[in-house]
């Protein structure tokens, strides 16, 4: 076997070597890695509107409030939610705004399982829903893997390196994230600092064949608030007051008014 072991060893070096991204400087908007060497990042002009991309945040964020209890403001404030898209570009006014096909919310807590981000339960969930012989979709498991590529996932946090992860093995058409890394880094929270758009550009052979959009900071203006309190005693988001250490819904206030937006 020492052969092979050698064989194997020459092919992983010049796997290595050949990724264009190594050693990137991530916070150095000028590298190349930064805005995502071969993936197709927010370069390319959005097919949408804004307001669908809003329209969709607010429902990742409205998610948060639908699962786990309730609450609009959960400690761990990381809402997901999977919409298809694909009848939207070239769609008339109602197809515009795509279907939604299932939301995940941060359910490590609830679960005691530390994989289950946002991100990771609304996959969970969505594969659930399309296999499902009693649901609407009814498909197997090949056809529910290979659907996952018309469906654009919306996240209310750029996602960590095991989310991005399983985002591009899902090959995704389209990951829209809201407030980044480097935003919740500032707000101290712990993080792997790993942009998504490095873990993108570093995924070769058959996963680089997937031409994900990545849109970044959609709406950030709206899901910052989610992330700031936690670590820094600051103000609870908009329609949540503080009760012990955390936030919740405000008694007396219209907290309902964000998700009636939607
Ligand atoms: C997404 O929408 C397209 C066009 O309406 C449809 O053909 C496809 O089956 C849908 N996929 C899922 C998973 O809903
Ligand atoms: C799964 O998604 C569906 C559709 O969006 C939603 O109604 C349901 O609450 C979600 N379930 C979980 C466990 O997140
Ligand atoms: C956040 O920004 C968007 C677009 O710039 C805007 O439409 C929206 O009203 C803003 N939200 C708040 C709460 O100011
Ligand atoms: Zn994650």
């Amino acid at each position: 076997m020492p052969l092979s072991f050698i064989v194997w060893a020459l092919l992983l070096l010049r796997l290595s070597c050949s990724a264009e991204s190594y050693g990137c400087d991530l916070y150095d908007p000028s590298n190349p890695c930064y805005t995502g060497g071969r993936v197709d990042s927010d370069l390319s002009p959005d097919p949408l509107p804004f307001s669908t991309r809003a329209y969709w945040m607010r429902r990742a964020i409205g998610a948060l409030a639908d699962i786990n209890e309730g609450s609009p403001c959960p400690f761990a404030a990381f809402g997901a939610v999977i919409v298809n898209h694909t009848a939207s570009e070239i769609g008339t006014a109602e197809s515009q705004l795509g279907q939604e096909v299932c939301i995940g919310a941060n359910s490590m807590a609830r679960d005691g399982n530390p994989t289950l981000h946002g991100e990771i339960a609304a996959i969970n969930n969505c594969s659930r829903i399309l296999t499902d012989p009693d649901g609407p979709y009814k498909l197997s498991g090949p056809e529910a893997l290979s659907a996952l590529g018309d469906l654009s996932l919306y996240t209310t946090a750029e996602a960590c390196p095991m989310c991005s992860s399983a985002i591009i093995y899902g090959g995704f058409r389209e990951y829209i994230f809201s407030t980044s890394i480097p935003t919740l880094r500032s707000y101290d929270w712990p993080q792997i600092v790993i942009r998504s758009r490095e873990i993108f550009s570093r995924s070769v052979g058959r996963l680089s064949a997937h031409r994900t959009r990545i849109l970044g900071e959609v709406l950030a203006n709206e899901t910052e608030e989610l992330f700031r309190w936690q670590f820094a005693d600051g103000d609870c988001p908009r329609g949540c007051e503080k009760e012990g250490s955390g936030c919740v819904k405000s008694k007396n206030s219209d907290a309902g008014t964000r998700r009636d937006e939607l």
